[in-house]
């Protein structure tokens, strides 16, 4: 009889124990110490077999039925417990919307980014084409086609970083009024493209040089292209980017590409051209070279020399930010420091 009464004993106050605990840990333990192998459960059943063999079967099925009621009641608190937790985590977790917002460090397009889309929207707006070139370019496209071969002496002016032989990292993104003019068929349309892009020469590194700065190239193609064509355009360019006050004064200049050839310079927006510290007292600043595109590069192109004419110009969108914005050292533009870039953030 003793057993049974064990086995009573056991399954009320474990049902007690279950109907206390208050965590998941707590009913584990439980569970082990009562169910477990080592448990006192497995314990009592040890006992059978010092029982008769009439009481055997009571006992055992005595015994299944306190192991059942406790397995279901330790499950039932399990779900119950488990359904506890996750209310209380949710509950914890609610956002709190009445909170004030944390604010967000958002980026800036580079201010050499920046001056260079405001100079591509002018292009777009007159029906100019945008043009990809190549940084690494052949030495055949970079010198030669434009109309600087191997021996020529202009080419020291621009010396750079070789590759190989034959390829280098392009000196100035004139490469591309060659590659551009010669995929165009100008049966259907005049050429009107832009290419802007970085460039590289072995330059001394100062506060007005840089041995790899941007470019903007300019080419138009078509019948009668004239140096009113480009003055014309050019001035819309300048008024855009530093005041319709501006004035242009195209000075003879020297290109092996374009003839004639000029250097272009704007009245100084900041005395309007009486003399001070940004125009170097001469009233003017030197903005571009540009000039009508040489026959010979026209024709290496396989371009109709006697039919068509162009003019072509290259711009540096880092002299154009320097004097816009009153950067006196062409080096901040690369050396990306947090403090002076951030002075150009666009509000937005
Ligand atoms: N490629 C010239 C330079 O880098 C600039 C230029 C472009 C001049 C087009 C005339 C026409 O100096």
């Amino acid at each position: 009889m003793e057993i049974k009464e064990t086995l009573e004993s056991l399954k009320s106050t474990t049902l007690v124990k279950i109907e206390q605990a208050t965590t998941l840990d707590e009913l584990n333990t439980i569970r082990v110490s009562t169910l477990g192998k080592k448990g006192s459960m497995t314990e009592v059943l040890r006992g059978m077999k010092d029982l008769s063999p009439e009481m055997r079967p009571v006992v055992g099925s005595l015994a299944n039925e306190v192991r059942d009621t406790l397995t279901e009641a330790l499950e039932a608190k399990k779900e119950m417990l488990e359904t506890k937790a996750m209310n209380e985590a949710l509950l914890n977790e609610t956002i709190d919307v009445t909170l004030p917002g944390k604010e967000l460090n958002n980026g800036t397009p580079h201010i050499l980014t920046q001056v260079m889309e405001e100079i591509e929207d002018v292009f777009l707006g007159l029906g100019y084409e945008i043009i990809e070139g190549y940084e690494v370019e052949k030495d055949y496209y970079n010198f030669e086609r434009m109309n600087l071969p191997k021996d020529h002496p202009a080419r020291d002016m621009q010396d750079t970083f070789y590759i190989t032989e034959d390829m280098l990292l392009r000196t100035h993104t004139s490469p591309v009024q060659a590659r551009t003019m010669e995929k165009h068929d100008f049966t259907k349309a005049p050429l009107r493209m832009i290419s802007p892009g970085k460039v590289y020469r072995r330059d001394s590194d100062d506060a007005t040089h840089s041995h790899q700065f941007h470019q903007i190239e300019g080419l138009v193609i078509d019948e009668n292209i004239t140096m009113a064509d480009l003055k014309g355009t050019l001035e819309v360019l300048l008024k855009k980017l530093f005041g319709e006050d501006r004035k242009l004064r195209l000075r003879p200049s020297y290109f092996p590409f374009t003839e004639p050839s000029v250097e272009v310079d704007i009245s100084c927006f900041k005395c309007g051209g009486k003399g001070c510290n940004v125009c170097k007292h001469t009233g003017w600043i030197e903005i571009l070279g540009a000039g009508i595109v040489h026959p010979s590069v026209l024709e290496m192109s396989g371009v109709d020399s006697e039919k068509y004419s162009g003019f072509a110009f290259g711009l540096g969108p880092d002299r154009v930010a320097m004097l816009k914005y009153g950067v006196n050292d062409i080096r901040n533009f690369y050396q990306n420091d947090i403090r002076f870039l951030e002075q150009f953030k666009v509000k937005g």
